[in-house]
């Protein structure tokens, strides 16, 4: 479940909302609606965390996972596809990351050893070694094939690089998804769920 308590946000002197207060209960799929500019992408911002209300407070039932699928398609461009979707599942992508870098060090003492086999069992303990094929298998689902794997997520169309966000946000295996204009991804790009 979430809730919000009394949020409010104003950006330079125009109120986008005040004291909302809401309640999105689990088994329930919700919407909102508001023209251009109303504050829609910014509440699902303040929802996710991602950005901070001045007023009031968010509620999220502790141990529930959240996922965005953002309206931002930009925001991983510089990325290959397969590690895009990975990254969805933030504790095990930064494993990972960490893992990555402390082995492409020259000077490895021994604590990075140290390091590296306790994010090694982290890892294991995560199912880290059948996550690779897991974004592979979501990704097959959304007809994105092997040959998309590596290639950056600016050479594909506006089409592919929404599938490939939308298998992002299910890596997480989420309790909560939040789609920012799920609509719009419809109507252009008639994708299948
Ligand atoms: N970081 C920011 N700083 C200042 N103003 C902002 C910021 N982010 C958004 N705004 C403004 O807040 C308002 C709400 O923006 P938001 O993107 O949430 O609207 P929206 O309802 O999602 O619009 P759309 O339907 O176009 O997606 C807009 O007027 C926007 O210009
Ligand atoms: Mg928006």
């Amino acid at each position: 479940m979430i809730s919000t308590d009394n949020v409010s946000l104003a950006f330079g002197g125009r109120k986008l909302f005040n004291d909302v207060n809401i309640k999105f209960t689990p088994g329930n799929c919700y919407g909102l609606i508001g023209a251009n500019g109303a504050g829609k992408s910014t509440f699902v911002k303040i929802l996710s965390g991602e950005l901070e209300a001045q007023t009031g407070s968010v509620n999220i039932t502790p141990g529930e996972r959240l996922s965005v699928l953002k309206q931002d398609h930009f925001a991983y461009d510089e990325y290959p596809v397969l590690q895009t979707v990975m990254m969805g599942n933030d504790v095990l992508f930064k494993i990972m990351k960490e893992k990555d870098e402390i082995y492409a060090k020259e000077d490895f003492s021994d604590e990075d050893g140290i390091r590296a086999s306790e994010l090694e069992a982290e890892f294991a303990e995560m199912n880290g070694w059948e996550a690779e094929s897991d974004a592979g298998i979501m990704l097959a689902g959304l007809k994105i094939g092997t040959e998309y794997h590596h290639k950056l997520m600016k050479d594909l169309t506006g089409p592919e690089k929404v599938k490939v966000l939308l298998a992002q946000a299910l890596f997480g295996n989420p309790d909560i998804l939040l789609l920012d204009e799920p609509i719009f991804y419809k109507q252009r790009y008639t994708l299948l769920l």
